[in-house]
């Protein structure tokens, strides 16, 4: 393999050819056109001067002319090396920074940044984007490895649940009978869910859902949603109050995803608000599209954990909401869904003991009633 120049030797041959036409160019004048000009100004000066006389002043003036460009052309060498030493010593450090910051990330260090180089624009822009992408890839390690120790986590308890009931069936310690039936087939639902769910925020965060899209009339999800929680609301107590604000427009939506979403929310509400709370779930215009809400007067939310709700398995109170049952994977799927539909989901609480409002909103479908205006995204 040949070996190509490196800066150093590019810089310094870039700048011989500037040397050489530079000699080039004074040879020329001091030796082509400079004597015949000198022979004219003799002439206008002192007439015809002898043939001696002339050819003195011819030699001395290339003589002058030879040593002038022998000093520059030795002057113009050294400045041409010295100044690409240089400049390339200065350019290679962050050059080799970069390459050594590259390989720290390629080995697993995603702690490995750039100082600015102080060389001028390029090389800070450079050194952002790097720097920028490392934080990126820092980000996205960080959560790979949060995720895999909480499925981890979240599958160990319902297998050793399983484990500990097959173990007393072996051990004849129990028998099966229907209690331990409905133990094991509970933890196997547990895990099943617990699959299906990451399967869907991960299809859903990964663009590879397919919504069944159709026009449907805000109060017609928002009916569905309540159904399917209504029970459960009348067995603890809770007030469920649905109410749709007129000229409401209506939805572009999968409408099985977004009733899933919204007993999610509706879920959520009823496990966090007790007896004798009230839920309202609500759609009104908004803009250009709608704002669907879930508002309880339950337990509310502390300002620490609103930011973090959203991302998978996060729990405000780990050990009381997976004694509940949850995984903390409801309201990742919320998102995922609403983002789906092009949406935006956030939620609000004025602190703990105040409730908790989650608010959706989507664009209007094109033809909805009542709406002038076109889609709106999130
Ligand atoms: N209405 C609410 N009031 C108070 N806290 C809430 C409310 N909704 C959600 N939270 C908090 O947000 C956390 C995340 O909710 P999410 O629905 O993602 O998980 P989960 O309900 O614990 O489990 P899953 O929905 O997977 O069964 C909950 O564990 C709870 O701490
Ligand atoms: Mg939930």
């Amino acid at each position: 393999m040949t070996r190509r120049p490196g800066l150093t030797g590019r810089l310094v041959i870039a700048q011989l050819l500037v040397v050489l036409a530079g000699l080039l160019t004074l040879a020329a004048v001091a030796f082509v056109i400079g004597p015949p000009l000198l022979r004219r100004h003799l002439r206008r000066a002192v007439g015809t001067a002898s043939p001696q006389l002339s050819r003195h002043l011819e030699d001395a003036f290339l003589a002058a002319g030879g040593i002038a460009l022998a000093i520059g052309t030795a002057a113009f060498l050294i400045a041409a090396v010295v100044t690409s030493v240089l400049l390339t010593r200065r350019m290679a450090r962050p050059v080799r920074a970069l390459a050594d910051a590259a390989a720290r990330l390629a080995d697993g260090d995603y702690t490995a940044r750039l100082d600015a180089p102080h060389l001028g624009s390029e090389f800070e822009a450079l050194t952002g984007a790097f720097n920028t992408m490392a934080d990126a890839l820092e980000s996205t390690e960080r959560t790979r490895r949060r995720l895999l120790g909480d499925v981890a986590h979240e599958l160990r308890t319902p297998l050793a649940t399983i484990e500990a009931y097959l173990e007393g069936l072996a051990d004849g310690v129990r028998t099966l009978d229907a209690h331990t039936l409905q133990v094991l087939g509970a933890q196997t639902t547990r895990l099943h869910r617990l699959v299906e769910d990451i399967s869907l925020v991960s299809r859903a965060e990964e663009h590879r859902l397919t919504l069944a899209r159709a026009t449907v009339p805000a109060a017609r999800l928002l009916e569905a949603a309540a159904a399917a929680v209504r029970p459960a609301y009348a067995a603890k107590g809770v007030d469920l109050r649905v109410t749709v604000a007129p000229r409401t427009p209506a939805l572009e939506a999968d409408v099985d995803r977004l009733v899933q979403v919204l007993v999610n929310l509706l879920t959520n509400a009823l496990r966090h608000t007790p007896a004798d709370g009230t839920v309202t779930l609500a759609a009104e215009p908004v803009g250009a599209g709608v704002m669907l809400s879930v508002a309880d007067t339950g337990e509310g939310i502390a300002a620490e954990h609103l930011p973090h709700l959203f991302e998978r398995f996060y729990r405000a109170d780990p050990a009381r909401d997976r004694a509940h049952g949850g995984s903390g994977i409801g309201l990742a799927i919320a998102r995922a869904l609403v983002h789906a539909h092009g949406g935006t989901i956030t939620a609000h609480s004025a602190g703990p003991g105040l409730g908790a409002v989650f608010q959706i909103s989507l664009p209007a479908a094109n033809d909805g009633p009542g709406l002038q205006g076109s889609n709106v995204g999130g």
